[in-house]
């Protein structure tokens, strides 16, 4: 009895030993509340400065007017159709929006690949690409030949004079198609209908992701204000009060900004946060220097983060024996998904050890354990940082709206929020410790963004036939 004592005492000891060992070499990535704060604080300047007319040129968090002015009020109807392009599936949807007033929304979607090439290849490729599985859809559905309206979900950052038009700012994540910088993404995808032909739709409207997730959910949560995007990319969108945009006329009501705050940091403003590894992401990406806080957080870097680190451990000697495999070596053969498989609950470690021995590793029983501490501080950063980043957007709303104490709703989606075991619970728990004053509901956006892209279409369609009258 002793003796199985001393043993799990030993045992419990070499464990503590080993979590005790990645937190020493992590320890820049295990930031504090007062770290936090201070991010927060960072982040709140940086929405500031991008918001002014005098410093947006050269702010890093852009804060993109969306021309979108209201969150859904129920009055909403009709049938659409959605395009949502830009996140890690390309799909094409039918959203039927019930016109009895009772809230009802029909969805019918088809998801489409997009091949590599076609990322990297001319953007006249792509839109066509775009434009034959719309065509497709359509076919494949039976869907009649009555003239259609159609949201265009475009998640990537696009500067908007108007709710159907958006000139691409720049790339992020995997996209990097030649000839669409600077460009009006709505013309170009109006020029590849007409040269793919054979589909009667019109673009009313071009939506960001996170714009499409917060009116998805503010269909349901009148109180839905906010909307987060924690998948390939990271960012957000919430309403704010027109007489603080600069660049957009006007005083009176709110407009939706979307902040793109995966940009937070291109500034430096981040630097001292930002470790070796990140410098190291950032130097093999496709868009280097750009993008630093969506690096530090999204999933399609967070996986890759942790292969750096075992690499880098297993070097020093501190995991695997000193043995490395030429899977570990090998840029993307660790993914953001084994993370989610590594923190499981219950198959954590059972997993961790299947997903090593496939990198061509023989790890030991503390390896497995190290390596699931280190994923833990990886994801458990990722959730700090846009916890700290999301405090500013509340607080900036609280203080807009001169309350004490505010009740909002955020609602979230995105691959890394939506299939992490314990990444939505980290996230609120942190964002209610950093702003107290704030009664915050989290709400996963069951059906993406495009039922949110159908209902500003249908604003846009009710503007544009009033425009005509
Ligand atoms: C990238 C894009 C942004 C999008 C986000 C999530 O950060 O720049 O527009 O919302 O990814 O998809």
């Amino acid at each position: 009895m002793f003796a199985v004592h001393l043993l799990s005492f030993y045992f419990s000891k070499l464990q503590e030993d080993q979590i005790r060992k990645v937190d020493r070499f992590l320890y820049a990535m295990r930031l504090s509340d007062d770290q936090l704060v201070d991010i927060s604080a960072r982040f709140r300047a940086g929405m500031e400065k991008g918001l002014s007319s005098e410093s947006n040129a050269t702010a890093a968090v852009k804060m993109l007017p969306t021309h979108v002015l209201s969150t859904p009020d129920g009055s909403e109807k009709g049938e659409f159709l959605a395009l949502d392009l830009g996140g890690s599936k390309f799909k094409v949807l039918q959203v039927k929006v019930s016109e009895n007033g009772k809230r009802r929304v029909e969805m019918e979607s088809e998801t489409y690949p997009i091949p590599e090439e076609l990322l990297n290849g001319r953007g006249t490729e792509m839109f066509d690409h775009v434009a034959e599985s719309l065509k497709d859809f359509l076919q494949k559905k039976h869907i009649n030949q009555k003239r259609k309206a159609l949201g265009f979900t475009f998640s990537f950052p696009c500067g908007q004079s108007k709710i159907d038009e958006g000139v691409l700012l720049s790339w992020s994540k995997n996209y990097k198609a030649r000839g669409v910088l600077g460009t009006n993404v709505v013309q170009s995808l109006r020029q590849a209908i007409d040269r793919v032909g054979g589909t009667n739709v019109d673009v009313l409207a071009l939506v960001n992701d996170t714009v499409g997730t917060m009116m998805t959910c503010g269909y349901d949560d009148q109180r839905c204000e906010v909307g987060v995007i924690i998948g390939t990319g990271t960012n957000a969108c919430y309403m704010e009060e027109l007489r603080h945009i600069d660049l957009v006329e006007g005083d009176e009501g709110r407009m939706c900004i979307n902040t793109e705050w995966g940009a937070f940091g291109d500034d430096g403003a981040l630097d001292d946060f930002i470790t070796h590894f990140d410098r190291e992401i950032d130097a093999a990406s496709t868009n280097p220097g750009k993008q630093l806080f969506e690096k530090m957080v999204s999933g399609m870097y967070m996986g890759e983060l942790v292969r750096l680190i075992l690499l880098k451990m297993a070097k020093k000697g501190l995991l695997f024996d000193g043995r490395v495999s030429n899977a570990l070596r090998t840029k993307g053969k660790f993914q953001t998904k084994h993370i989610t498989l590594i923190e499981q609950y219950k198959d954590g470690l059972k997993n961790t050890r299947e997903i090593l021995t496939e990198l061509g590793l023989s790890p030991s029983a503390d390896d497995c354990l190290a390596v699931q501490h280190v994923s833990t501080i990886v994801s458990f950063r990722s959730a700090n940082l846009c916890a700290a980043a999301l405090a500013a957007i509340l607080t900036r709303i609280r203080e807009n709206r001169k309350l004490k104490s505010l009740r909002i709703t955020v609602g979230v989606d995105g691959t890394v929020y939506r299939t992490h075991p314990q990444y939505p619970k980290r996230l609120h728990k942190v964002v209610r410790r950093l702003v107290p004053e704030c009664h915050v509901r989290f709400v996963l956006s069951e059906s993406g963004s495009s039922k949110g892209a159908a209902m500003v279409t249908a604003v846009a369609q009710r503007l544009a036939a009033q425009r005509r009258e």
